[in-house]
């Protein structure tokens, strides 16, 4: 019987198509699926719904202790705001001590589980057999969150959103506590010229070939 986790890895910017790549592979292989962007989210929102301030490291990890991943909600957490918020969060080391061992019991959930983020591959399942750094130019992620932001009615101005990108790019990429990096063993996808079901593709061969193995 089996009795460890098979985890799949996947880390890359803001916008590359890591977020709909996990799901669907997720979906296609009956793990479990953990955006662990959304445990950072839900510490940055509780602080913002409770006007408390977003750089005291002892109040925001003390919510990142509380939080339970069971209720992390994509809708309310997808806010524009609260991406650039969680990116503030996500400098704190505590923070992410705390987020990073729920992160980890969850990766252990059997049968299999995928993860994306930032620091998946290198951080918190350094051991996982499937390690993916998805990634795009920051000209093409930022067309695809426009797009995204029009579909939704949502004001939005290409340059203002390339801007935001390319600052969040530089706060996760440069901070001290675990930057945005790929895994010396990470197989890199670049989505800028690929559709989403050529990467899933590639993937999926990369983990068929790991799950024979
Ligand atoms: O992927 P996202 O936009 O939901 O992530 C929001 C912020 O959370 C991102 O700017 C950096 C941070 N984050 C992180 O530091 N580590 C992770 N594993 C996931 C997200």
């Amino acid at each position: 019987m089996q009795d460890k986790a098979f985890i799949i890895a996947i880390d890359g910017p803001a916008a590359s198509g890591k977020g709909t790549l996990a799901r669907n592979l997720a979906a296609h292989y009956g793990f479990h699926h953990l955006d662990t962007g959304l445990t950072y989210r839900a510490v940055a929102k509780a602080l913002i719904d409770q006007g408390l301030p977003l750089d005291d490291e002892g109040i925001a990890t003390s919510a990142a202790q509380k939080l339970d991943l069971k209720g992390l909600d994509r809708t309310v957490l997808s806010a524009h705001e609260i991406g650039e918020a969680a990116s503030k969060v996500a400098v704190m080391q505590n923070v992410r001590r705390a987020l990073v061992e729920a992160q980890r019991k969850f990766a252990d959930t059997l049968p299999g589980t995928v993860l994306d983020g930032r620091d998946i591959g290198t951080v918190v399942c350094p051991d996982a057999p499937v390690k993916l750094y998805i990634t795009a130019s920051a000209e093409v992620r930022a067309e695809r969150r426009y797009q995204e932001m029009r579909a939704k009615n949502a004001d939005a101005d290409y340059n203002e959103v390339l801007d935001d990108l390319k600052r969040r790019d530089e706060r996760d990429m440069n901070r001290e506590a675990s930057p945005l990096k790929p895994a010396h063993d990470a197989h890199l996808i670049d989505t800028s010229k690929m559709s989403i079901e050529a990467a899933f593709l590639e993937a999926k061969t990369l983990i068929d070939t790991a799950l024979r193995s």
